[in-house]
């Protein structure tokens, strides 16, 4: 399972790329003006900083709605590293968007993924990965889970290459049972991925261990 950070904080992405097990980087308009980076510009320069920082993959997200807008933006962030990988939202116009990318070889994250229809039809497109937003369906009492199982069972029936990029994850047990389920990444905060480091009984055996060296030098 590829695990991807879900923040355009530099920090966190070096924290998670210093315990040498992250794969890449989801980041998204909110993510952005939540670190204060605004503007085209900023935001191009700062999406270079994090390919620079991370060996991984780096999906950039579209503002515009129509095609001819995204093809004008997708064409902007490739230049900016062979890392970037173009996020577009599951709309018609993103869907005809990410068909023509992947016939021009760009990789595409189709995002806002809330269905198992919208993500057959981001497949069909040809995107790279496709991401299910998993915590915004549990926060409205539906099966987030439940969804990537589905889409899990749609790609492997029809062989589709298209990745499942489990996102919105909000804590360790989405990232296990998506790993249970075989969603193929995951995108969550680095609050999730560290979360995977705690058990009580790690902490009381190794205090337990090293007070018993102490004991005897
Ligand atoms: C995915 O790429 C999105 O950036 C993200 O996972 C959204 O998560 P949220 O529901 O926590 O905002």
């Amino acid at each position: 399972m590829k695990f991807f950070i879900d923040t355009a904080n530099l920090d966190e992405i070096k924290e998670a790329q210093d315990m040498g097990i992250l794969d890449g980087v989801t980041t998204n308009p909110s993510l952005m003006a939540k670190e204060g980076i605004t503007g085209a510009d900023n935001i191009l320069a700062h999406y270079k900083k994090i390919c620079d920082l991370v060996d991984g993959d780096v999906s950039a997200e579209v503002i515009s709605t129509d095609f001819e807008g995204m093809v004008k933006e997708g064409e902007k962030l490739v230049k900016i590293s062979p890392q970037i990988v173009i996020k577009v939202p599951m709309i018609k116009e993103g869907v005809k968007a990410i068909k023509y990318f992947s016939d021009k070889g760009y990789r595409t994250n189709c995002t806002l993924v809330f269905s198992s229809g919208q993500a057959l039809l981001a497949a069909k497109a040809g995107a790279t990965y496709v991401s299910p937003f998993i915590g915004r369906l549990d926060d409205i009492s539906t099966d987030g889970l439940g969804l990537i199982a589905d889409i899990r069972l749609i790609y492997d029936n029809y062989g589709y290459e298209t990745q499942i990029l489990a996102a919105s994850v909000r804590h360790v047990m989405h990232i296990i049972d998506c790993a249970k389920i075989g969603a193929d990444v995951m995108t969550g905060g680095l609050s999730s991925i560290t979360g995977l480091l705690k058990h009580p009984l790690t902490d009381s055996g190794l205090e337990k261990f090293l007070a018993d060296y102490k004991k005897g030098n």
